[in-house]
């Protein structure tokens, strides 16, 4: 069985072939990060045009590289939520209207649950990861530019929220402070870089524990930094930014590490997700193996970031389930993982 997906919550235009759920046949991405870094952010009505422009060659590019026609296709799956609104329109448009004239079957994709069905394609593993599906339950750490969840998976399409951010997500957190320290944008990998020539403990940054929650919160964290920032505008320590990213990763990646292996513990699951954005630190993987017994999946980078195999992944589970979108499809900007 092949699926195509597609995704456009954000600010990648992705299509990709997967066959029966596993096999990448093609995954092609079209970033549009040199079009945000000079905003330091994406910029919602920007993005929303740059999709209009990069789909339908993107989804040509897909299934010329996959080597298959639509008639080779069983089902088009395609994020409808959450993500920015304009952005998400174009993906779910592009896909009905693909669907009425192909006649293939949609299947909608809540892009979170997409996230979590990285995991299950072939090439899914990071490199120290273990390979082959993961053992049910798990519990999932969905870290990104617009996300940071704590989510039970106890089945396929069977989810219970634990907890989430109060205020910034992990990689918003990343970028702001990026900006601060003037690293550049995407602020993850640049602050990622330079913390590897930091000490951790050059700073002491508030760690927001939530305690009897799966919550997180890094408002607090980013304005401990400002606030540094702003005592040091005169002679600076030697390698002060390198130390300040340093001190700050570390502050983000000891807080979601131990409540995912808290939460790990607390609900008996047998493996712990890392998918997103943010997971493709290096850091935050290997603290969270240092807390947790059971095997951590992590996820070679093009599968961390936001694609379309993903999406055709959960695609083929949700198909095989019976789901199907109607032609009054809509999308859901502010969809949960229930
Ligand atoms: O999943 P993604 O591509 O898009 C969203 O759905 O948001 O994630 C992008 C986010 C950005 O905030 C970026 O700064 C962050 O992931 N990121 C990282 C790293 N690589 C990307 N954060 C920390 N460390 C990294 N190495
Ligand atoms: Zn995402």
């Amino acid at each position: 069985m092949r699926i195509l997906g597609i995704e456009t919550s954000c600010d990648e235009t992705a299509a990709a072939v997967v066959e029966d759920g596993r096999a990448i046949l093609s995954n092609v991405i079209a970033s549009q990060v040199d079009l945000h870094a000079q905003y330091g952010g994406v910029f919602p009505e920007l993005a929303s045009r740059a999709h209009v422009e990069a789909i339908a060659p993107v989804v040509e590019q897909a299934l010329r590289e996959a080597h298959v026609g639509w008639a080779d296709v069983d089902a088009i799956a395609v994020t409808y939520g959450p993500g920015l609104p304009g952005s998400l329109l174009v993906g779910v448009n592009f896909a009905k209207g693909a669907a009425l004239g192909t006649g293939l079957p949609l299947v909608p994709i809540n892009h979170l649950e997409a996230h979590l069905y990285a995991h299950w394609l072939h090439s899914g593993a990071d490199g120290d990861a273990p390979v082959g599906e993961p053992p049910l339950p798990v519990v999932a750490l969905i870290v990104s530019g617009g996300h940071t969840e704590l989510i039970l998976m106890h089945a396929h399409g069977r989810y219970t929220y634990l907890g989430g951010t109060l205020d910034d997500a992990a990689g918003e957190a990343f970028d702001k402070v990026a900006r601060l320290l003037e690293l550049g944008y995407p602020g993850g990998p640049a602050i990622e870089q330079a913390a590897r020539q930091g000490n951790p403990r050059a700073f002491d940054f508030p760690r927001a524990w939530l305690p009897g929650t799966y919550d997180f919160s890094f408002s607090g964290l980013k304005t401990a930094v400002l606030r540094t920032l702003q005592r040091f505008n005169g002679p600076r320590p030697p390698r002060f930014i390198a130390d300040m990213a340093a001190a700050f990763q570390a502050a983000v990646v000891e807080v979601l590490a131990e409540k995912t292996a808290q939460a790990a513990k607390a609900h008996g699951a047998q493996a712990v997700l890392l998918s997103g954005g943010v997971s493709a630190n290096a850091s935050l993987r290997a603290a969270t193996r240092a807390r947790v017994e059971v095997p951590v999946y992590g996820l070679p980078l093009i599968l961390c970031t936001d694609n379309a195999a993903m999406v055709a992944a959960a695609g083929t589970y949700r198909y095989q389930a019976g789901v199907r979108a109607g032609w009054d499809l809509d999308i859901e900007p502010g969809l949960r993982l229930l």
